[in-house]
């Protein structure tokens, strides 16, 4: 949930640390901060600054001092122990400001570490749980900071990356992780520790990925990563082939605008990933053809705006490959001890690949012997790693908080993957095939047309963004948009907004409709398209605003619905990926006119890597 980044090398580090939590802050960004080791004449001098607010707070500071130094850590903080305060900012520093430590997780026993540290005569001066990490490093140091790092981590329960400098070793820095994530960038006389890639990728493309309890030593040219054993291991560097302008705002206002904007390309390069002569690929090696066909069930697990992929992918699966499938939010799937018969294929729906639940759920399906295959935006991240194989999209560097572009990828995904399962589980032809990815092939053009009625989204958004509530009604394969659309809303305009299946209206939350409580309507044409519009009078009835997404050319819903944007025809199992669209622009558009940072929504961080 935070963004940690450090830097040795030969350049001045307080421009690159800034640089680099700036593309880390949608991990968090209630205070910041940076601290930098100075050598001069022998004597090193560590300078730290620490803000509370988003960065631009941190980069006005730093713009008024010098900070000289090669060696430096920073961080972008969302507070779970602690309020947002300049003493719970990091970079935290030990008694005699010699230590200094980032971290990204949750140390769960730091109260009885904090007594223990407190008795020995340690002085803590924050709120926070990773205050006692670097007390103990102190404690624990004597003079070898990998070795102190080490024995730390040996008392520590909880979720960690961090990144640890200190005035005595003025060329190294100290890494590890467990539950949370961390990258080596590896440059040419300079080497990086960050939580994800993109926060570097103007200086590298080459990374190591550290795994789970692996401890890493750093200096400008040379990095060394021991396993939880102690034991130095070698690694292959990971190439990526995402460059910096895809990391970037290029002209446009926001990045979820850009974000939105960019769903042909992330759909198209997601199917063609994925298709190759008319036919779906996915390797034996991430589902094995025999799980295919003899597996008793499928569950999806996935948080947020994945979870309600989930919900898609459950709908075509079933059509399709006809296979039940249950889809679990990761967080209670974990806790429930699910009931999973052998065989059974769990699909993990996580485009960071590092949701600390998502995780959790792969862990307890592989404990339960279930396959495991992930869905990923992020090749190399933890979900995909633990999990036995991976689909992935590849819709590029997401940093709008939101989700948008990877959402629709995640989609496509799974409309190929039921079309895939299918084909193994011999419940549709060939010729069936062909023809629906005939129809998924043309998806981004249909997107692209949606996308060009930006203008008539704009103002509704005037007409709408002034009522305080709002119901989204869908049915069938309608309902997964309008649970993602009011989702949507909620998080970036904080309009209080949910979702219904349009039949359960009359039993209880037709209540709420009126005059302040508008409705969005997914009203496609499809098999149930007369019982929506029974629906749409039942609440026009009860004096609701109706805005209704329709398809192009229906006129029926224009002389009941106060407003329509029309969306192209689509078969119904396959309307989802386009519905969605709109309603994403919808709250942009409303968020915007409220005057909310829509990269940024209040409370909420991009990667969620804590419970
Ligand atoms: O990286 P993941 O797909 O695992 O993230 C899951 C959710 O945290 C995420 O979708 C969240 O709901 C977003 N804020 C949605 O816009």
């Amino acid at each position: 949930m935070c963004g940690i980044i450090g830097y040795v090398g030969e350049k001045d580090c307080a421009s690159i640390l800034l640089n680099g939590l700036k593309r880390l802050e949608y991990r968090g960004y209630d205070s910041s901060g940076i601290a930098v080791l100075n050598s001069v004449n022998d004597k090193n001098e560590i300078s730290m600054i620490r803000r509370v607010g988003n960065l631009k707070k941190l980069e006005k500071a730093l713009s008024e001092v010098e900070m000289k130094g090669s060696l430096g850590i920073g961080h972008t903080r969302w507070a779970t122990h602690g309020k947002p305060h300049r003493l719970n900012a990091h970079p935290h520093s030990d008694c005699k400001n010699e230590i200094l430590l980032v971290h990204n997780g949750i140390i769960e026993n730091y109260e009885p570490l904090r007594k223990e540290l407190v008795l020995k005569g340690h002085k803590f001066v924050s709120e926070t749980d990773t205050e006692v990490l670097v007390h103990l490093v102190e404690e624990l140091y004597k003079d070898d900071l990998v070795e102190a790092v080490k024995e730390t981590l040996k008392r520590v329960e909880g979720s960690y990356a961090i990144v640890v400098m200190s005035i005595k070793c003025p060329n190294q820095l100290v890494g590890a992780r467990y539950d949370s994530p961390l990258v080596v960038g590896l440059g040419d006389d300079e080497n990086f520790l960050v939580s994800d890639m993109p926060a570097v990728l103007e200086h590298t493309n080459k990374f190591l990925i550290i795994d789970q309890g692996e401890i890493v030593n750093v200096t400008k040219g040379k990095v060394e990563i021991y396993d939880r054993n102690g034991n130095k291991i070698n690694k292959k560097p990971y190439k990526t082939n995402w460059d910096i302008s895809l990391a970037e705002k290029e002209g446009y206002e926001d990045f979820m605008l850009k974000e939105i904007m960019e769903q042909p390309v992330a759909v198209r390069e997601t199917y063609r990933a994925h298709v190759y002569k008319h036919k779906i690929s996915l390797d034996e090696s991430s589902l094995p053809l025999e799980i295919i066909k003899k597996a008793k069930k499928i569950f999806v697990i996935a948080c947020g705006t994945s979870l309600f992929a989930g919900f898609v992918a459950k709908g075509v699966i079933e059509k399709f490959a006809k296979i039940t499938v249950d889809v679990v939010t990761a967080s209670e799937f974990r806790y429930m001890n699910p009931i999973i018969p052998d065989p059974s294929i769990i699909i993990a729906i996580s485009q960071s690949g590092e949701t600390l639940d998502t995780i959790a759920g792969i862990r307890e399906a592989k404990k339960k012997k279930a396959w495991v295959l992930v869905v990923s935006n992020v090749m190399e991240s933890s979900a995909v790693r633990e999990s036995d194989g991976a689909m992935y999209t590849f819709a590029g560097p997401e940093i709008g908080v939101a989700a948008s572009k990877t959402h629709t990828s995640q989609i496509m995904v799974s409309y190929l993957l039921a079309l895939y399962l299918a084909k193994i589980r011999g419940t549709i032809t060939e010729d069936e095939i062909a023809f629906h990815l005939e129809t998924l092939k043309g998806v981004p053009d249909k997107i692209k047309s949606v996308l060009d009625n930006h203008d008539k989204i704009k103002e509704l958004a005037d007409i709408y963004h002034k009522f305080p509530n709002f119901i989204f009604i869908g049915r069938k394969f309608g309902l997964p948009a309008v649970m993602e659309g009011a989702l949507k809303l909620k998080e970036i305009s904080y309009i209080h907004a949910e979702a219904y299946p349009a039949g359960e209206m009359k039993h209880g939350p037709i209540a709420l409709v009126g005059e302040n409580c508008p409705v969005v309507a997914i009203v496609n044409k499809s098999s149930i398209y007369s019982k929506i519009i029974s629906n749409i009078n039942e609440v026009k009835a009860r004096g609701a605003s109706v805005l209704a997404l329709a398809t192009i050319g229906d006129s029926k819903i224009k002389n009941l619905a106060d407003h329509v944007i029309e969306v192209p025809e689509i078969p119904e199992e396959f309307s989802a990926i386009i519905n969605v669209v709109p309603l994403q622009l919808f709250a942009y558009e409303v968020a915007k006119k409220l005057g909310c940072n829509v990269d940024q929504p209040r409370n909420l961080a991009k990667t969620v890597t804590v419970e």
